[in-house]
């Protein structure tokens, strides 16, 4: 029996719910302007929390997960906008590889999503990258796994989309991942980002994401429950 304390983390509440409904001995604290929820899964010791959307909060409640309540593991749950046309509503990705979209200073000479110091795109754990797939052949799930691209924005229109898929080489957009993937290679902190499709990114995205939010990130938080049972280290 694994005796990780795991943070689950979300960016809107609709991404934790169904998680934090299936936890037990529950005990909510108020932190940072937030709310965190202690409990267990199935004897697991967790940490659930959703950070609001966008980078600065994200990062704000990956640091607190680990700085504040001890997390030793950091998985993520959530919706993204597709980039890659292999990618439909409600399938999921898992990121190898996060980066920063938004970031911009090659006024500098520097790369996109590059500044002195830090990298393009930071990996995620391979460990917990294994558990997802072993999960997915479990359940018969497709698992698609690639870059994911980061930013302060809700991207809905092709040219943005286009241009970061080229410049990212990213399967999938979103808003938070690269936050705690900073967060969490910078305190040494095991981390995994896992996102079903709500949208792709498009002229409907705002119209599909809102359609789909809910049902979208049931299947990721209910995917992210599985791995908890699964790891074992
Ligand atoms: N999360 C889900 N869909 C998104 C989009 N189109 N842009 C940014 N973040 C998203």
């Amino acid at each position: 029996m694994s005796n990780r304390k795991i943070a689950i983390m979300g960016a809107m509440p609709e991404e934790i719910e169904p998680i934090i409904s299936k936890l037990k001995d529950l005990k909510e604290t108020s932190y940072a302007a937030n709310t965190y929820y202690e409990g267990t899964y199935n004897g697991k010791e967790v940490v659930v929390a959703y950070s609001k959307i966008g980078k600065v909060f994200a990062t704000l409640t990956a640091t607190s997960l680990i700085a504040k309540f001890g997390c030793d593991t950091l998985l993520f749950s959530g919706v993204a906008g597709a980039i890659s046309p292999e990618l439909n509503i409600g399938d999921l990705i898992i990121a190898d590889g996060l980066c920063q979209h938004d970031l911009d200073i090659t006024a500098f000479g520097h790369p996109y999503g590059y500044v002195p110091e830090g990298e393009v795109c930071i990996p995620t754990d391979v460990y917990l990258r294994n558990i997802a797939k072993e999960v997915a052949k479990e359940k018969g799930l497709k698992l698609l796994e690639g870059i994911i691209a980061t930013g302060d924005q809700f991207v809905a229109n092709t040219e943005r989309k286009d241009w970061i898929s080229e410049t990212f080489k990213a399967h999938a957009l979103e808003m938070e991942g690269a936050s705690v993937a900073v967060v969490c290679s910078s305190l040494d902190i095991p981390f995994f980002i896992l996102r079903a499709i709500s949208d792709s990114a498009d002229m409907d995205a705002s119209f599909n994401f809102d359609t789909f939010l809910e049902s979208s990130a049931k299947i990721s938080a209910d995917f992210i429950l599985s791995m908890v049972d699964a790891i074992d280290r």
